[in-house]
């Protein structure tokens, strides 16, 4: 586990960034957090760390949004979502994980049945107007989720 303190919103865009530049096709990204907390901002910078050029915008009506960089960046808000058969419609599990991308989602505590016992979680606490403490949690024993979190690591001063 890490957690990070970041002041304002350009810092939790480079948390974002930099997971964004260590993410490998198969990745599921939990983002946790109150209505506001910065989960569609984490996915902006995660989406540029990613080499995707898109302007993200936030899924809450459509569900799942689909970007195309060197891998595929799917971005899911289940906020909305009504029923289990919405999820199933919608073929969410397609994408927990993704064969070809990684997959970025909010709300994942109302699709908790659905999500792969590997991924990554970040928990977004607002504690001002600002400030934000992100926790950075490895659920699972895939290395590779180990390996970010390392990288994660050395990039303990975002928030100085
Ligand atoms: N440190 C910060 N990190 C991220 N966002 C911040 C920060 N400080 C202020 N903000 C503001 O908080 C808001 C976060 O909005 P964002 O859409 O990212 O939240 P969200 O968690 O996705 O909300 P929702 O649950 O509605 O999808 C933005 O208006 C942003 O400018
Ligand atoms: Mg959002």
């Amino acid at each position: 586990m890490i957690v990070f303190h970041v002041n304002n919103e350009t810092q939790t865009l480079k948390l974002g960034q930099v997971i964004g530049q260590n993410l490998i096709p198969g990745m599921v990204i939990c983002l946790k957090g109150d209505l506001g907390a910065g989960k569609t901002t984490l996915t902006r910078g995660i989406v540029k760390g990613s080499g995707i050029g898109s302007h993200v915008t936030s899924p809450t009506f459509t569900i799942i949004n689909e970007y195309e960089g060197k891998y595929k960046l799917y971005h899911i808000d289940t906020y909305r979502i009504e029923s289990p058969d919405e999820m199933i419609d919608l073929g969410v599990e397609n994408y927990l994980p993704a064969g070809d991308g990684v997959t970025v989602v909010e709300w994942p505590e109302l699709i908790e049945d659905l999500l792969p016992e590997d991924r990554l979680t970040l928990t977004i606490v607002s504690y001002g107007f600002h400030e934000r403490k992100i926790i950075v949690q490895v659920h699972g024993k895939n290395p590779s989720y180990e390996k970010l979190l390392q990288e994660l690591k050395n990039h303990d001063s975002i928030g100085d």
